[in-house]
């Protein structure tokens, strides 16, 4: 199995109160799959996606992929994981205002190390031009709509190449059309790229394209977690 989370919980604490925001979570994701995670608000979906993402520990319980456990990983480890494994998407895309739109894909790439910086323009162009906003490489954030400024999200997502995407409800500000495009991007990467795609989502346009829903309720899984 590509994906398994087993017995996961996560408390988030702070002075004397816990919160409890997943509860004995276990579930597998196939490599290759795409796999919606649903649940009302606070039910437990970005930790989720956190936890599997390596940006944060489970308080109890063992997280593997591909293979290694990346719950008892170090922060070091973790890193070169999610550089290695990782895509993440947001519902609020986080452009850097002050960068043009192909500057938002060079700029934190250069940090990563893993291109030569004469490569990185040409690598980021073909990334745009995949996602269909190469006609917007010198535009900023501000002069994109709401769907064309997640495809640059989307791009930036890819440029180390990973097996993973998590996103976090990349739909949640865009219209209908605009959802449309971005679901069927996602289903472009993963029927031609092999992505595993993971979308935390409210909504029912992205659940009706995925091949399985995971439901959680009060930090449990209540359908699909198998
Ligand atoms: N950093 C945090 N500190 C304290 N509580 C948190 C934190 N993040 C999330 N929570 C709590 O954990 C629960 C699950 O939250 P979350 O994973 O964000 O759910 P969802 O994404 O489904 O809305 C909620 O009760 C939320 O208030
Ligand atoms: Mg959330």
């Amino acid at each position: 199995m590509f994906i398994k989370v087993q017995n996961v919980s996560k408390y988030y604490v702070s002075g004397s109160t816990s919160v409890r925001a997943l509860h004995d979570v276990s579930l597998s994701i196939k490599k290759g799959e795409f796999v919606s995670i649903a649940g009302p608000s606070g039910s437990g979906k970005t930790t989720l996606l956190n936890l599997i993402g390596g940006i944060d520990h489970p308080s109890e319980g063992k997280i593997f992929v591909d293979g290694k456990e990346i719950s008892s990983a170090s922060e070091r480890e973790l890193s070169k994981y999610r550089r290695e494994y990782m895509g993440f998407v947001f519902q609020r895309f986080y452009l850097l205002p002050q960068f043009t739109v192909l500057e938002n894909l060079t700029f934190p790439a250069e940090f990563t190390k893993k291109y030569k910086k004469n490569d990185l323009r040409s690598i980021a162009i073909k990334l745009l031009e995949y996602v269909g906003i190469a006609h917007k490489s010198d535009r900023y954030p501000t002069e994109l709509s709401g769907g064309e400024a997640q495809r640059v999200a989307i791009a930036r997502a890819l440029i180390n190449r990973p097996k993973i995407i998590l996103a976090d409800e990349p739909t949640g500000e865009l219209d209908s059309e605009n959802t449309e495009n971005i679901i069927s991007l996602f289903k472009k990467l993963n029927f031609n790229d092999k992505i595993t795609v993971i979308i935390a989502t409210h909504d029912p346009e992205v659940w009706k394209r995925s091949q399985r829903i995971i439901r959680l309720k009060d930090g449990g899984v209540v359908h699909g977690g198998k």
